[in-house]
């Protein structure tokens, strides 16, 4: 029977993405070593310095080859002298929507080892999984200015919730409940943006007729705040529209410990289309060329690569060996961590 094999596309874009691009690359391969599985590589240069030298974003024929792929990793996409916007609309949310990735899975989990913010938090009370609907809601994009310019200038930016869209993702999120520890928290702000807020609850209400052992409950979103600092041991599955999940997730990286530790999946969970598998933190120019980047972010997105993929063993294995490493740093992420971005993925790699 030949082996099998996974064609795999990486974009390691700017900054530190691409120093932890290659710490998860290290990662996958011992991966396949281990678990008796091919991969092959495709690399893009999108990004930032792509667009500053040839004023390209991200060419058709290169989706095109992108979708021929199983799972594309990526780094981190944005340069400071790129205005906002360009490469935020123009590549990540294009390969998000174009690509359908409607889930956007993001894991808060406290690693034992490593210190949390929150004062006496332990890893049993911090172990929940957001489920941020990624292609509708305020990012869809529409909108327009009037007056530009002037002193009667008005903006518009709507947001978009389809029914379709609303209930493929909470859909998404009840398997996951039932996966998990049967709880599902539908984070929302009912209480005023009512349209939208009514949409996704009663759709959650009528969902959980299909999963009846997953309990059901809500929280708005500025109280879901609350919750995550005080009590995140209340959440086991939260699903959320795109906008709440975006900020609440990088909540949820400051109490698991910080951006170097947030994994997430962009995921189509029919794969019509590529998953692709990031870090949560951004290019960060600051720090980037030093080996100061924790790629454990990274690591662990790769992890979710492989639970996609169906490599359920070398998820496992990879995650235990990016969380082994853990509490053998002095920091989690900056000039002080003790060891530099490619001793961490070194050790990873050897210990899967
Ligand atoms: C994220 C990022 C992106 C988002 C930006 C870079 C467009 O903040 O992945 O959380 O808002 O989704
Ligand atoms: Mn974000």
């Amino acid at each position: 029977m030949p082996e099998t094999s996974y064609r795999i596309a990486t974009i390691p874009g700017d900054g530190v993405g691409i120093e932890v691009t290659s710490e998860a690359v290290k990662a996958m391969n011992a991966a396949a070593d281990k678990f008796g599985f091919q991969v092959t590589y495709t690399d893009y240069d999108l990004g930032g310095r792509r667009y500053l030298s040839t004023g390209e974003v991200l060419p058709d024929s290169v989706m095109s080859e992108l979708s021929e792929h199983d799972i594309i990793l990526l780094g981190a996409i944005g340069t400071p002298d790129v205005p906002p916007g360009i490469l935020e609309r123009g590549l990540l949310l294009k390969l998000r929507f174009e690509f359908d990735q409607y889930v956007n899975l993001r894991p808060v989990k406290l690693f034992p080892g490593v210190p949390s913010p929150i004062a006496h938090l332990t890893p049993e009370r911090c172990d929940l999984v957001v489920v941020r609907e990624n292609t509708e809601g305020l990012y869809a994009g529409i909108g327009g200015s009037f007056k530009k310019g002037t002193a009667q200038e008005v903006a518009t930016q709507e947001s978009i919730n389809t029914r379709l869209g609303v209930e493929r993702v909470i859909r998404y999120a009840y398997k996951q409940a039932s996966e998990r520890n049967g709880h599902l928290t539908v984070c929302h702000k009912t209480n005023v943006l009512t349209y939208a807020g009514s949409l996704w609850w009663e759709t959650a209400q009528d969902l959980n007729q299909e999963f009846p052992g997953v309990s059901l409950d809500y929280v708005h979103i500025d109280a879901a705040c609350l919750y995550f600092v005080n009590t995140p041991e209340r959440f086991d599955v939260m699903v959320t529209d795109n906008l709440f999940g975006d900020i609440i997730t990088d909540l949820g990286a400051a109490i698991q410990g910080g951006l170097g530790l947030a994994a997430s999946g962009n995921l189509d969970p029919e794969k019509r289309y590529p998953s692709m598998f990031e870090p949560v933190h951004g290019s960060a120019p600051d720090i980037a060329g030093n080996g100061w980047a924790n790629p454990v972010a990274a690591v662990l997105s790769t992890s979710m690569a492989l639970a996609h993929l169906g490599q359920v063993d070398a998820a496992r294995s990879v995650e235990a060996a990016a969380a082994s490493v853990l509490p053998e740093l002095k920091t989690m992420g900056g000039p002080k961590m003790g060891m530099s971005t490619s001793e961490i993925g070194d050790r990873i790699a050897e210990r899967i």
